[in-house]
């Protein structure tokens, strides 16, 4: 049995200091966790400072870390902060990505290796090291996209870019679960943040708002309590993508 709470646990948060990533530090933090919240930008520093702050505030211990995870040497640094401050580590969850709507005939190869080397091999080393720093009966979560649930033009380096994060994920769940470690992969719909709307048109956005329950977009509000759940009592889950998104897609 591996669901208890999240009082001191410690967690990393790839992506941690904003949208999806910053309300999961938050919330997880206000219920005690210890949390490492990583950045990638110079621009997201400010909002990693007040991760922290708020963090905090909240009654949870949180400490920011830069890094640009296609670096195998950046992932590593970011769990040994983990160790180092903390102790070791309980939960990771890998929040990062990059978006890109392009027809295959337009994509260029610098446009594939940089989208495959943030949603694919950082994922991939992102578990690897959660694997190797996991203490037993840890959680390892990986964010997908509802994507991987649909059948559409212009985001084959994107959805094509995440869908390795599922093999990834299965092969882990069953190489790490003899340490009572699950690992799964969150797909939400497509989610109200700044992250969704530079490569979409008004008219797109109204018709995916129109493909979900209420006829609206996911809000990040939906998917911490699902992390939150995986992270905790729902340890029983291990090896599956999950689709919370309103209805917006299935397989
Ligand atoms: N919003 C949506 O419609 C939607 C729907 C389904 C799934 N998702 C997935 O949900 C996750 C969170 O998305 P979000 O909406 O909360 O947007 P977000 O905050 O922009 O999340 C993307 C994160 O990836 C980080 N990142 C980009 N390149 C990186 C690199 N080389 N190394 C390390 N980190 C890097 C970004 O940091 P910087 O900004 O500092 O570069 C950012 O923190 C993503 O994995 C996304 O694919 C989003």
């Amino acid at each position: 049995m591996s669901g208890g709470g999240l009082r001191d646990q410690v967690v990393v948060i790839g992506g941690g200091a904003k949208n999806l990533g910053g309300l999961l530090s938050r919330t997880l933090a206000a219920e005690g966790a210890k949390i490492v919240v990583h950045y990638h930008g110079d621009a997201s520093a400010d909002d990693a400072d007040k991760t922290v702050r708020a963090a905090q505030e909240a009654g949870g211990q949180a400490v920011a870390v830069q890094g640009d995870l296609t670096k195998v040497a950046d992932v590593r640094r970011l769990f040994d902060a983990a160790v180092d401050t903390y102790g070791g580590v309980d939960v990771a969850v890998n929040t990062t990505g990059m978006v890109l709507r392009k027809p295959i005939l337009e994509t260029t190869e610098e446009e594939f290796d940089r989208m495959f080397a943030i949603n694919a091999k950082a994922g991939y080393f992102f578990i690897q090291e959660a694997g190797h720093r996991l203490n037993d009966g840890g959680k390892i979560i990986s964010l997908g996209t509802s994507l991987l649930a649909a059948f559409t033009d212009g985001y084959s380096t994107y959805a094509g870019g995440k869908a390795p994060l599922e093999h990834f994920t299965r092969a882990a769940a069953k190489e790490f679960a003899d340490r009572g470690i699950s690992v799964n992969v969150v797909a939400p719909g497509p989610m109200d943040t700044p992250f969704f709307y530079p490569q979409e048109t008004p008219e797109r956005v109204e018709f995916h708002k129109s493909q979900a329950l209420g006829g609206q977009l996911t809000q990040i509000e939906d998917i911490v309590p699902i992390i939150r759940h995986l992270a905790t009592e729902g340890w029983w889950f291990t090896g599956q993508t999950l689709f919370p998104n309103g209805g917006y897609t299935t397989r």
